[in-house]
């Protein structure tokens, strides 16, 4: 199963890619991820990436491919994935299904998970993340079983560095601009279904589920 979640900065793409991993066992392909990972470790990737992931921009598209493509060469693809985060523009959307095409595969199914922008706000001002694992975590919904410690990896719980207010503005226009016209491009390939992520996460899960069972 090929999985695509669209849905603005702060959706929960990430809360709902983990237990989709986890329940259907396909890898979650986060390519904020993939980058944060390099921004960490200081790869040339990771260099380059930062510049544009600091101010809210989109990473190139041609960089973005690389990587993505990249990774679907991995092993563990075999299966099926969830791509969170990407495509994220509509020239990363159509040379992703050229690519696609050429080895005979489609998407099976895109998850647009909507969120009112306020929602959106205070989700980010409150999301915690493990610079190590990558684990996610909320001040509120969320929290840790030990205040500001990783329950995974026993870390220090940091802001992410996008996550300051003036940026997650930023990251929301560029979603409505560049990324929101996915979502008509998919619907008219009839592949597009709506989840509303104003709810609790694991009453979004549990639709998700349902919908993937069928
Ligand atoms: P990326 O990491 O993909 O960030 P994003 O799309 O802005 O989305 P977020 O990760 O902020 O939110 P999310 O939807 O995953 O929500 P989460 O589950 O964490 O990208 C970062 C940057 O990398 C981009 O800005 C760009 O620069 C670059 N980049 C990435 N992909 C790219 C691409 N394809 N092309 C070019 N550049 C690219 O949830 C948010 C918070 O809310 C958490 O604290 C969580 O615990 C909480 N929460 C989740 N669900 C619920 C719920 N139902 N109720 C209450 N709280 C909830
Ligand atoms: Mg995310």
């Amino acid at each position: 199963m090929k999985i695509v979640l669209l849905g603005p900065p702060g959706a929960g793409k990430g809360t709902q890619a983990a237990m989709i991993s986890g329940r259907f066992e396909i890898p979650h392909i986060s390519t904020g991820e993939i980058f944060r990972t390099n921004v960490h470790e200081g790869t040339p990737l990771g260099k380059e990436a930062k510049s544009y992931i600091d101010q809210g921009l989109l990473v190139p598209d041609d960089l973005t491919m690389n990587m993505v493509l990249d990774r679907l060469n991995d092993p563990d693809t075999e299966n099926g994935y969830i791509l969170d985060g990407f495509p994220r523009t509509m020239v990363q959307a159509i040379m992703f299904d050229e690519a696609l095409e050429q080895r005979n595969e489609s998407i099976d199914i895109v998850l647009d998970i909507d969120v009112e922008d306020e929602v959106i706000v205070e989700r980010m001002s409150g999301r915690r993340i493990c610079p190590d694992c990558g684990e996610t975590y909320h001040i509120e919904h969320l929290p840790p079983k030990i205040h500001g410690i990783c329950n995974l990896c026993g870390s220090e719980l940091i802001v992410r560095e996008d996550d300051r207010p003036e940026t997650v503005l930023k990251r929301l226009s560029v979603y409505r601009e560049k990324t929101e016209p996915l979502v008509d491009y998919y619907a008219g390939r009839n592949i597009l279904t709506k989840i509303d992520g104003d709810r609790d996460s694991l009453e979004v899960f549990r639709e998700i589920e349902s919908i993937l069972e069928a």
